[in-house]
């Protein structure tokens, strides 16, 4: 089978190399004419891990080709799946305007069935317009042409999306018509064959899927942040009731980690997004909207204790920041929580050195020269008041601790994702402040 998708983003190039890997050939189109080249060339322009494999394997076996033009990559295709940007507007909602875009230059380039399939994370009703839009395009051409529109969300993990593609836990589409279920089970054979379900439904159900499940992962998130705050607050350990209460089946021990907010380029908007869209239909999600206001505050935790440990003021004091990207595994620095706590710090007259695995690249046009951009871990921590630990990173897990507390002005550390043992920081002669268990 031959698919074609249009948009090279995160989605849309982890969904093009894995279906090539099984065997599909897949022609992946993208406006950026300088992304293209250089995917043609086997540069990737996201930090993925297991990612540039597949793509130079697929590209060099022919099973995978990147163009420019959809009017070229559309001839002999059964399906086009629309995975461009949904990029939140002023008000919260989704822009679709790429989307339709995509839909009208498939309606005015197609000569035989298509099933069109959206990909990107779309509002409830989307499929509808996108098959309008087709529909206009075809008229505008006096052309009778059958097409399928179909809802297929993606539930894939930044740093594991190779993973998550390769062995979903389960893959939903929303279809219309028995022939386009037909096709998408042909489609996805190979990726259920283990048992992981392929859940069929109505269009408007997967759309909304997509919402509610990343609405219920910020939620979480939310949820053990406001716990931790109270744990701080009542002298109790948020890892003790976090496992206390993962253990209950009913709850799962998953997803149930404090920090300082969540970030990436899909929590911060899908729940806005979804806040929007109950709005249009005149409800109020009141849960969501608590979700969002903790998770702003969350972000401002670290720089809060940071600036009570000294005394309310860190003018001239010289900071550590470990980790930069919104999570371990990826260059993403999309609502990175790092960001605001950064700027807190050089607000309040503070110096701060910064040290990423990956994302020192992506975050220098957001941060300029008003940090310093360290080679490593320690060169970071050297004259450092103290250390921030923001992302999660392997490397920082097992740091040389005596080394540090000789490079450090003052041995400090504050944890912004509970990843050090207290008990061990202390005894090794360090102050230690961690999410919901320390004052
Ligand atoms: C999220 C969902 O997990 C995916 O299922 C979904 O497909 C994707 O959004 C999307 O809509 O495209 P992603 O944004 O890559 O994936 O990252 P997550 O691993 O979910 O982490 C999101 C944020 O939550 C991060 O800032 C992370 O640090 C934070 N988080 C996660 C916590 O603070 N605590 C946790 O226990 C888990």
């Amino acid at each position: 089978m031959k698919v074609v998708i249009v948009g090279t983003g995160y989605v849309g190039l982890v969904t093009g190399a894995c279906l090539a890997e099984v065997g599909t050939s897949v022609v992946c189109v993208d406006v950026d004419a300088a992304k293209i080249a250089r995917l043609q060339k086997g540069l990737l322009p996201i930090y993925e891990p297991g990612l540039p494999e597949i793509v130079m394997r697929n590209q060099q076996s022919g099973g995978l080709s990147f163009t420019t033009s959809l009017a070229s990559a559309l001839p002999g295709a059964e399906v086009v799946f629309i995975a461009v940007g949904t990029p939140p507007g002023e008000d919260g909602s989704a822009d679709l305007q790429y989307v339709l875009q995509v839909a009208h230059e498939v309606g005015q380039h197609m000569d035989h069935y298509l099933l069109v399939v959206t990909k990107s994370t779309v509002p409830v009703g989307t499929a509808a317009r996108v098959n309008r839009a087709i529909k206009e395009s075809l008229s505008a051409r006096q052309r009778i042409i059958e097409y399928d529109v179909a809802s297929n969300p993606e539930f894939l993990k930044e740093g594991a999306a190779v993973n998550d593609f390769l062995k979903p836990d389960r893959i939903v589409a929303g279809v219309n018509t028995t022939h386009a279920r037909e096709v998408l089970e042909q489609l996805y054979r190979p990726f259920v064959l283990n048992g992981h379900p392929l859940l069929f439904m109505d269009v408007a159900s997967a759309e909304m899927t997509k919402y509610a499940a990343n609405a219920m992962l910020a939620t979480r998130i939310s949820y053990m942040n406001d716990m931790a705050n109270v744990c701080t607050l009542v002298g109790a350990d948020i890892n003790q009731v976090r496992k206390g209460i993962g253990s209950d089946p009913r709850i799962g021990k998953h997803f149930l980690y404090p920090g300082i907010g969540y970030g990436g380029s899909c929590f911060p908007k899908d729940v806005k997004a979804l806040i929007r869209t109950g709005r249009e239909y005149g409800y109020q999600l009141r849960i969501l909207e608590a979700v969002e206001a903790v998770n702003e505050d969350q972000k401002q935790l670290l720089a809060d204790k940071v600036i009570r440990h000294f005394d309310g003021n860190i003018s001239g004091r010289s900071f550590a920041i470990w980790g930069l990207s919104f999570k371990p595994n990826t260059d993403d620095m999309r609502e990175a929580p790092s960001l605001i706590l950064i700027e807190r710090l050089l607000a309040a007259g503070a110096q701060v050195r910064v040290y990423d695995p990956v994302a020192m690249e992506e975050a220098l046009p957001l941060l300029g020269n008003s940090v310093t951009f360290a080679d490593d871990m320690y060169a970071a921590a050297t004259d450092a008041d103290a250390i921030l630990l923001v992302t999660e990173w392997n490397a920082f897990r097992m740091p040389d601790w005596q080394r540090l507390k000789g490079l450090l002005q003052s041995p400090v550390l504050f944890d912004g994702r509970n990843i050090y043992d207290d008990v061990h920081l202390v005894k090794q002669g360090f102050t230690y402040y961690g999410i919901g268990n320390t004052a």
